[in-house]
C-alpha cells in the first residue's frame, strides 16, 4: 500500500517536472538563404552583437534582433542602418545606435537581407511578413 503510494508520488513529480521544463515554443526563425549568409558575414565582422541580442547570444545594450525582419520591412531596415535614430525599441538606450552609412552598398543590402531573414512566428507557427 505504501509502496503503491510512493511510486505514484514519485510518478506524479517526474511528470510534473517534465511539463515545467517543458522548452518554450520556437517563436524565432532564420530564413536562410545565399544572401543572408552573406549579411551574415557583416553582421558578425561589425560586432553588432556587442550591443544587440539575437537567438540568446549578445548584450541587452539595444533592443534585441530576433525577428527584426517581421517587426521592419527591409526599406525601413536600410534607411535605418544608414541613418538611425533613438526612439526605437522597447526602452530608452544608454548607447546609441551608430550609423553604418560607410558600408558598401552590397554590404549594406546583405545585411538587410540578414536582418530581414529574422523572423517572428505567430500562434499556428506561420512566418511573420514585415507589414
Ligand atoms: C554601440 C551599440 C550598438 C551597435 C554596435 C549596434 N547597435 Fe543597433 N541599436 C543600438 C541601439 C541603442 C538601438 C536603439 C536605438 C537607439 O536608442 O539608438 C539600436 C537599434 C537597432 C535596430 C532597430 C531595432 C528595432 O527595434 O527595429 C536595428 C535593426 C539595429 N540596431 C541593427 C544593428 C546592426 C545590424 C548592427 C551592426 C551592423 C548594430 N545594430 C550595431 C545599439 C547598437
Amino acid at each position: 500500500m505504501l509502496v503503491g503510494v510512493a511510486v505514484i508520488a514519485v510518478y506524479a513529480v517526474v511528470v510534473g517536472t517534465l511539463i515545467y521544463f517543458k522548452p518554450p515554443p520556437v517563436r524565432f526563425v532564420y530564413m536562410e538563404s545565399a544572401p543572408a549568409r552573406a549579411g551574415e558575414v557583416i553582421f558578425r565582422r561589425e560586432g553588432c552583437l556587442s550591443c544587440h541580442e539575437l537567438f540568446g547570444n549578445g548584450t541587452g545594450y539595444g533592443p534585441a534582433l530576433d525577428g527584426a525582419g517581421s517587426r521592419r520591412d527591409r526599406v525601413w531596415l536600410g534607411e535605418y542602418l544608414r541613418s538611425p535614430r533613438p526612439g526605437v525599441g522597447d526602452r530608452p538606450y544608454r548607447l546609441r545606435m551608430p550609423a553604418y552609412d560607410t558600408l558598401e552598398a552590397g554590404e549594406l543590402d546583405a545585411l538587410v537581407a540578414y536582418l530581414g531573414a529574422l523572423r517572428e512566428l505567430d500562434a499556428d507557427g506561420r512566418i511573420i511578413d514585415p507589414r
